[in-house]
């Protein structure tokens, strides 16, 4: 039976078997105390049983939705930042075909905006969309976020000039909190189709949500699938499942006791571009979730063996407070060799015939041998292949680990109060209202 497979084997040199294992009343407390709700956060947990509580009418609702913004789109413009979209936009370069945007297609483009405030950027993006036929679906949990904002100011405007209010309203989906916020009211204004981001699911736990799974369906993929998949994982890490067969408490143990030991930035490791994305959701949900009261590991990541031929020598010989967590993943999807060459002046004829997969599956157990030799503690996570399901399966995986682990070291896994800090001062320096005082400090330092 194909199953996920973590493997901690390559740490023991860094950190001991019995460290780990002098951990498991620990990680097996703090299963109970996440699954009674009553720890740090507990406001935020409605993500844990998430994947079972998604009922055939949530999902149904979704796909209709979804059928309908592809049939009158060649682009959908999916707007966001943070949680609210690096979970659909990992989804979907996992699953699409790597040079999609370049090939005809049955389903709509989606482009995300929002998840920065660069003007080359949305300007390149409303001249693209001068000639497209396009909706846009808005997500903001707290739906006052900066730049997801700005971005469907200058969206909506644009929709509305080119194909007027009404029909423009049409091709608008918001996804917002049930009541709070600028966006809930701005839809209900204008009549906007809308899906809720239930209050006890914070951004970056919210893929399993409308969130990820309304741009998933629009790109035309199996939420079924993929929710069947973190379901699974839900399972399987449940709360009576013991340390001992629980992947995601071994996984959130081994790394924090190579944390222990001085190890303090985990790199996630690739070996397919395919997964770029896929890092980036993990170090938003680690990231945010542990970097807090001066603790926790520093989340990094790194494809190869593009990378390797750039931060691989850090990695081999920079300081050593380095662990690599791998994602390998089994089978590709294709299949292709490398041909054979009657010149062979590139004397690559020695592996001709053999698939690129072959190839890199020794480029990554050569790598991992030489960090190993180089002092570089090794977790190895390995799917079966790339697909709704198992996105789905690592998606909820990784998020138990990372609240297993924001409890190991004590700290709230499901707020951010860091991120408040740029805002604060990006809107005393664009001088708004009710930040006058910190905007006059911040000017004075400014002209020091
Ligand atoms: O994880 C989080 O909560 C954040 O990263 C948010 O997702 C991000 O700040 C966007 O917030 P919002 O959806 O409220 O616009």
């Amino acid at each position: 039976m194909s199953t996920l497979k973590v493997n901690i084997e390559d740490i023991f040199e860094f950190a001991t078997q019995d460290q780990v294992q002098s951990m498991k009343n620990a990680f097996e407390q703090n299963l109970k105390v996440l699954h009674n709700k009553i720890g740090k956060g507990n406001e935020y947990l409605g993500w844990l049983n998430l994947p079972s509580s998604i009922t055939n009418d949530d999902l149904h609702s979704i796909s209709e939705c979804a059928n309908s913004l592809r049939e009158k789109s060649e682009i959908v413009v999916v707007v966001g930042i943070g949680g609210s979209y690096l979970g659909a936009k990992a989804v979907l370069e996992a699953l699409n075909h790597s040079f999609s945007g370049l090939l005809p297609s049955n389903s709509p483009q989606i482009i995300f905006a929002g998840h920065n405030i660069c003007e080359d950027y949305h300007s390149e993006l409303l001249e693209l969309l001068d000639n497209r036929s396009y909706s846009i679906v808005v997500i903001s949990k707290s739906g006052t976020t900066t730049e997801p904002a700005i971005a469907f100011r200058l969206l909506k405007q644009h929709l509305e000039s080119k194909v007027g209010k009404e029909e423009a309203s049409s091709r608008i989906v918001a996804i917002t909190d049930a009541a709070k916020g600028a966006l809930r009211q701005h839809s209900t204004q204008e009549g906007y189709k809308t899906f809720i981001i239930p209050d006890n699911v914070g951004g970056r736990y919210s893929v399993l949500t409308p969130v990820g799974l309304l741009p998933i369906a629009i790109a035309g993929y199996s939420i079924e699938q993929l929710v069947k998949g973190a379901a699974s994982a839900e399972e399987q890490n449940g709360q009576n499942i013991s340390f001992d067969d629980n992947l995601a408490c071994q996984y959130a143990a081994a790394r924090n006791a190579l944390y222990k030991n001085g190890y303090n930035i985990e790199i996630m490791v690739n070996y397919t571009p395919k997964l770029h994305y896929l890092t980036e959701w993990w170090k938003q949900l680690f990231g945010e979730s542990e970097g807090k009261e001066n603790k926790g590991i520093f989340p990094a990541g790194v494809d190869f063996t593009t990378d390797l031929h750039s931060l691989g020598q850090y990695i081999q010989e920079g300081q050593r407070i380095i662990f690599e967590t791998v994602i390998s993943v089994a089978n590709t999807n294709k299949t292709l060799k490398i041909p054979e060459d009657s010149e062979n002046l590139d004397e690559l004829n020695y592996i001709a015939g053999r698939r690129l997969s072959d190839v890199n599956r020794m480029a990554q157990m050569g790598t991992t041998l030489a960090h190993l030799d180089g002092k570089v503690p090794n977790i190895n996570i390995e799917i079966p292949e790339i697909n709704e399901y198992w996105l789905g399966y690592l998606i909820y995986f990784f998020e138990k680990a990372c609240a297993l682990s924001g409890y190991y070291i004590d700290v709230n896994p499901f707020d951010q109060p860091g991120v408040e800090v740029y805002k604060k001062n990006m809107f005393a320096l664009l001088g708004k209202k009710g930040y006058e005082e910190q905007g006059k400090l911040l000017r004075e330092i400014l002209e020091e």
